[in-house]
């Protein structure tokens, strides 16, 4: 595992836009796993510049998305669809055929955990997996509970999870009670992970996921047993890790 740490959210951005383009660059054919949430927005900003400057193309990359809400469809504004059209895909030269998120709108949750199962497997996974950290440790939508769930599961989302995300909604009854997202054998079968963190909110339970127990209580220490992790994360999320494994992070500010 190599942790890099930056002063500032931006540097923390940048340099997890550049692991992202560095992948782009050397295989353009790549195969992207994508997430959302407010942690890798300034990296999504930096990738659309680089397209813009013609640094990087992702004509020829495919997507997959972690994870989307049950009872909403890619209009809806709070959607990780519209998210992601949003923040990425309608900056770049991605083709909108090439994207894959779970469909929200799909009422038969068995047969989409079941096709979404299908289109990650077909793609090979992804070469690179975005992740941010959930307060309570959860990736894409994988939420603490008593074991790992390999495959695209129907998730229920915790209290925690439903007060975090409020925020983004005009109110709390508004947040969705439920997701699809990719399990467990979906992240960790990608060839590299790249998880972000930022702000002082994420220092203990980035602590705990890196350096505690693997344990399906914080389904983010999974990535302990993964060959090639990278973090990148701004100093007020490595306040903890600086005060008890200083050694293990790499400053680049
Ligand atoms: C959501 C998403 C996760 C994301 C997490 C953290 O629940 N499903 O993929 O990592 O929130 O979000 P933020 O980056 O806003 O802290």
């Amino acid at each position: 595992m190599k942790i890099y740490g930056g002063k500032t959210y931006e540097q923390m951005s940048e340099k997890a836009a550049s692991v992202i383009a560095a992948q782009v660059i050397e295989k353009p054919r790549s195969v992207l796993g994508l997430a959302t949430g407010s942690t890798p927005i300034g990296l999504y900003g930096f990738l659309a510049r680089w397209y813009k400057e013609k640094y990087v193309s992702f004509a020829q990359c495919k997507t997959i998305n972690l994870d989307e809400y049950c009872g909403i469809g890619p209009d809806h504004d709070q959607s990780y669809a519209y998210f992601m059209r949003e923040n990425l895909f309608d900056q770049i030269d991605v083709l909108p055929e090439n994207t894959n998120i779970p469909n929200g709108l799909n009422p038969d949750a068995a047969a989409e955990c079941a096709r979404y199962d299908k289109v990650i497997e077909d793609l090979g996974y992804a070469d690179v997996q975005l992740l941010g950290l959930g307060n309570n440790g959860h990736i894409g939508f994988n939420e603490p509970a008593a074991a790992f769930v390999p495959g695209v599961n129907h998730v229920m989302l915790t209290e925690s999870t439903i007060n975090a995300n409020a925020r983004f909604f005009a109110s709390r009854d508004e947040v969705p009670k439920s997701a699809y997202t990719m399990g467990i054998k979906g992240i960790m079968n990608a060839r590299k992970i790249l998880l972000v963190a930022n702000g002082a909110g994420k220092a203990e339970i980035l602590e705990k996921a890196l350096f505690g127990p693997v344990t399906p209580e914080v389904p983010a220490s999974v990535l302990q047993l993964h060959r090639d992790v990278v973090v990148c994360a701004d100093e007020a999320a490595l306040s903890v890790i600086s005060q008890k494994h200083p050694e293990e992070i790499e400053w680049f500010r």
